[in-house]
């Protein structure tokens, strides 16, 4: 509930840090090292879609040595999107209150994590966010900084959003969010998965705020945007833009009903 700012609320529980990977074999083990050092409290839950180059084996070695390391093992690459969702309810149904979203590749830095944390005692959302002051880049290609920021200026005005960061990938949401965003009904598999569900949130009255991060581009393997990841973003967030649009001129949006609890 929004009430101008005097909102209480609950305490943060325990940390699910959910990673996603696809060949990332070369950056797995470094990156829940430093999540177990940064957190130590916080649980890690790596979501593999039956990596190639043996990514998945060595979550298993992670996760053999380690009662805080889980793997999901899933069936083949589906997309960053599918991944997440899987592991937000595999991270709902075995009882963590907190769902945090972190690449594997070293770019989202587990050393910041405690700030995330420590703003989302304050807020049901809090985005890690390139493009507010403070935040930043660090070795990203020019071209790959205008595609971010042009996709985040094209979904901020198409859909009404004021997030300046919005298809970033580093984020923590409490459990009782994630849970009022509808995600049943979530078809994005792409990286639009998080402009889908940055958007779901602010329609759904919940407290977002963005703190800086540095972003630090991968030293090992690749990215795994591609043509395919930009024409589903670009074709998505046009669509949801003009069905919003269409709805406000004939009246037939419903207003955003205000989150539980
Ligand atoms: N399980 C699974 N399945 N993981 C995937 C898949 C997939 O199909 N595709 C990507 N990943 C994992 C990668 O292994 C990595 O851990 C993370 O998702 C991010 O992938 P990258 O390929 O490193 O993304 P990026 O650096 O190009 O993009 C970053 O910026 C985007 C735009 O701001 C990420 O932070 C994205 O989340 C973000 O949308
Ligand atoms: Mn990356």
């Amino acid at each position: 509930m929004k009430d101008g700012g005097q909102r209480q609320y609950g305490p943060l529980g325990t940390a699910l840090v959910i990673i996603p990977t696809y060949n990332e074999a070369e950056n797995i083990k470094p990156i829940v090292g430093r999540v177990r050092k940064s957190v130590p409290d916080a649980h890690v839950l790596i979501a593999d879609d039956n990596s190639p180059d043996g990514t998945g084996k060595l979550a298993d070695e992670l996760e053999a040595g380690d009662d805080h390391v889980h793997v999901l093992h899933r069936k083949g690459k589906e997309g960053l999107g599918a991944a997440y969702l899987a592991g937000f309810q595999w991270g709902i149904e075995h009882g963590y209150d907190v769902l945090v979203e972190m690449d594997a590749d070293g770019s989202h830095r587990p050393e910041e994590l405690p700030r995330l944390l420590t703003a989302l005692k304050g807020a049901d959302l809090v985005l890690g966010s390139r493009w507010v002051p403070g935040g930043r880049v660090v070795n990203w290609p020019k071209s790959r900084e205008f595609i971010s920021r042009g996709g985040s200026l094209y979904s901020r005005l198409l859909l009404d959003v004021p997030i300046r960061d919005v298809t970033g990938g580093y984020r923590a949401f409490r459990k009782e969010t994630l849970q009022g965003l509808g995600l049943d009904a979530v078809a994005s598999q792409g990286y639009c998965f998080q402009v889908d569900l940055a958007r779901r949130a602010v329609k759904s009255g919940f407290h977002v705020v963005e703190v800086p991060i540095t972003f630090v581009e991968r030293e090992y393997g690749d990215s795994k945007m591609s043509r395919d990841i930009l024409v589903e973003a670009l074709w998505r967030v046009t669509a949801w833009g003009v069905t919003e649009r269409v709805g406000k001129v004939t009246g037939g949006r419903k207003r955003p009903s205000p989150p539980r609890g």
